[in-house]
């Protein structure tokens, strides 16, 4: 998704800088032409030679040379950025950059850089908290640099609390909107994602094996291409695309009133929960005991709520459904794009390879009125994108 783009990555001392080897991998695998500058400092905590590994370019540290032609290639470097980041971004290096300073080869390119700068916090709670540190991050914000927020939680300096660099796929994610043109600003997107759990009793329920990764992804994309995103989402594992709102729901039934109560805002819906089905008649208030012999759970069924979105949806606004299937996979999923009233629905088979449940990859089929799109075998971000691209050409 960042093919073409050259991307800076500066590097600053502190013990998060292992992180972002993990982000200039990433950048690398997305199609990014990455340039590492690091501060002597970062040098301590982990080697030129790992960013010189991963991304093929040679890193830039602050070493004193006085090579001519050296700086030259760097102001060159910074003219040609389509962005810089600095992960992790200590309190030092986020003081020049408030200043301007401008004492070593990081924080030259960075002011010789006329490109979208985007920051992660790296530091200790103390330093984080510092006035003057919430002082330099409120100048800088008002200059336009984009933050990371740093997390909540253990430090690697023993102290619990605020300072601990944003996870590498938050960095990405941040990366990725800020380099994607915002072709559905203004738009209002409803999402549902991952699976919903039937209750049986206190201790038991029904549900399968969604992720949610499709549907967030389809969140994620939504978001960096500038639309106003709700997600309602299934109870899952993976953390939810900053900027969202976001409401959590456990079964159908709650997922349906959620979805109902904000559909008549949304332009674009986008149903890739996947529902459960059916659900106990009956929840025990009790946990249920074994007994001897079978057990037969007698189940009823959930309401559709794809089908209701197609029933009341307003001229304009745009229904996009999910199908998975084992078998038939065409033939099928068309009969719920009729049946469900849908714009289009994004069709997978669990058995073809890179599919389905849990994979980062997916291999979709796009089904319109006009017909079958076949796409190859792509990560979900790409996946998520070329759906929205068809459903932007259907407004
Ligand atoms: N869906 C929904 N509410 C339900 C069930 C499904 O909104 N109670 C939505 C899903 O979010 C998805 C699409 O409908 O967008 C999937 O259609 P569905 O008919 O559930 O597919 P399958 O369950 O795979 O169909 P079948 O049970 O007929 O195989």
């Amino acid at each position: 998704m960042l093919s073409g783009k050259t991307i800076l990555l500066g590097v600053t001392g502190g013990i998060a800088a292992y992180k972002s080897a993990m982000l200039a991998s990433a950048l690398v695998k997305e199609g990014a032409a990455v340039h590492v500058l690091m501060t002597g400092h970062a040098t301590e905590f982990i080697a030129p030679l790992t960013f010189e590994t991963l991304t093929a370019n040679r890193v830039s540290v602050d070493t004193f040379d006085r090579n001519f032609q050296w700086n030259v290639q760097h102001v060159s470097l910074a003219k040609r950025a389509d962005l810089f980041c600095v992960a992790p971004a200590t309190a030092n290096v986020l003081a020049k950059m408030a200043m301007g300073l401008a004492d070593d080869m990081l924080t030259t390119t960075l002011l010789a850089a006329s490109c979208p700068k985007l920051v992660a916090p790296a530091m200790n709670t103390g330093m984080y908290n510092n006035p003057v540190t919430q002082r330099n991050f409120a100048m800088l914000k008002e200059l336009g640099v984009s933050f990371v927020d740093a997390e909540t939680g253990h430090l690697a300096c023993g102290d619990d609390g605020k300072g601990r660099m944003a996870e590498p796929e938050e960095i990405l994610a941040a990366i990725r909107r800020l380099l994607t043109p915002k072709d559905m600003k203004g738009l209002r997107v409803l999402v549902t994602a991952g699976p919903t759990e039937e209750s049986l009793d206190p201790v038991r329920f029904l549900t399968n094996h969604s992720t949610g990764k499709m549907g967030y992804a389809m969140a994620e994309n939504a978001l960096a291409r500038g639309a106003g995103v709700t997600l309602v989402t299934g109870p899952v594992s993976i953390p939810v695309p900053a900027g969202a709102e976001v409401v959590r729901v456990r079964s159908a039934l709650e997922m349906r009133e959620a979805v109902l109560s904000r559909a008549a805002k949304a332009d674009l819906a986008v149903m890739a929960a996947a529902v459960a089905d059916y659900r106990p008649e009956a929840v025990s208030a009790d946990k249920i005991k074994k007994s001897d012999g079978e057990m037969t759970l007698p189940l009823v069924r959930n309401p559709d709520i794809l089908k209701e979105l197609g029933q009341t949806k307003r001229p304009g606004q745009l229904l996009c459904g999910f199908s998975m299937e084992t078998r038939d996979l065409v033939e099928n999923s068309a009969k719920k794009l009729t049946a469900k009233h849908c714009d289009l629905i994004a069709a997978n088979n669990l058995r073809t390879e890179g599919a389905g449940f849990g994979t980062e990859t997916n291999v979709m089929t796009l089904l319109t009125r006009e017909g079958a799109e076949e796409l190859p075998l792509l990560p979900k971000g790409e996946v998520a994108a070329r759906i929205f691209d068809r459903l932007l050409a259907m407004r």
